[in-house]
């Protein structure tokens, strides 16, 4: 499902170039759920957003779906973006003054009756246990409501690939856990997940985690940090 080849991200900064990335190259299966660990700065959200096609890699060849990514103009790559990929963040970036419903549809083609978007996104919400949650604003939930509404927003157009950044940094341990629960169903309805996390508990449900130290893949088989205490 991706596929990294030496892929390399430099970011141009004041104070001189800054390797993000440093020749990682990764595979990725088709319904797996991937863990990314690693301290902060190591180059774990710059991964996600070149997996995502949010960013273009310096050097290396990413393959998405079957599709090298690295090189498509800004037309296609949103295409390709909106039709196999969901992003969940932190911050949930949910749109303060749009109620629930419309905070999922926000990305839904503009006849959203004739698609059944509207349909879908009150599925979702009503599966995401959210259904009496439907006309209130971002503000007035819960942040674990928020980013329960933030994956039904990112689940909408049934994406193949999940990309989340951290989803569960700002939730308390109970919502945590919910938004697990959610990342589990998806994994087991068949979908692949990019999970960057700092939560152990998160790094558990995964089939595989993987390790980041300042740009480059640890492949070392060092137990988590935490643990060893080393
Ligand atoms: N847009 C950017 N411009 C310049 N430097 C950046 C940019 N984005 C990230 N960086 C730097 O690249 C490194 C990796 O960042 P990031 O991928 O956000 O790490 P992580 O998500 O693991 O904390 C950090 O040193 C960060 O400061
Ligand atoms: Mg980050």
């Amino acid at each position: 499902m991706i596929r990294l080849e030496n892929v390399s991200k430099v970011y141009h900064t004041a104070k001189g170039d800054l390797h993000a990335l440093k020749e990682v190259t990764l595979d990725i299966a088709a319904g797996e759920f991937v863990a990314v660990c690693g301290p902060s700065g190591c180059g774990k959200s710059t991964l996600l957003s070149l997996i995502g096609g949010l960013a273009k890699p310096t050097a290396g060849r990413i393959e998405v779906a079957g599709q090298e990514i690295s090189h498509l103009p800004p037309g296609p790559l949103a295409h390709f973006r909106g039709s196999h990929i969901g992003f969940v963040f932190q911050m949930f970036h949910l749109l303060p003054y749009l109620d629930v419903l419309h905070n999922v549809l926000v990305c839904a083609p503009t006849q959203v009756a004739e698609t059944g978007a509207r349909e879908r996104a009150e599925q979702l919400l009503v599966q995401f246990g959210l259904q009496d949650r439907l006309t209130h604003r971002p503000g007035q939930l819960s942040a674990g409501e928020r980013q329960r509404v933030a994956m039904a927003r990112a689940l909408l157009h049934e994406p193949a690939l999940l990309l989340a950044d951290e989803p569960t940094g700002n939730l308390d341990p109970q919502s945590a856990e919910a938004l697990l629960d959610l990342l589990g169903d998806f994994r087991g309805a068949g979908g692949t997940i990019l999970l960057v996390t700092h939560d152990a508990r998160a790094g558990e449900r995964a089939d595989r985690v993987v390790r980041l130290r300042s740009g480059q893949l640890d492949l070392t088989d060092a137990p988590p940090q935490g643990i060893s205490g080393s």
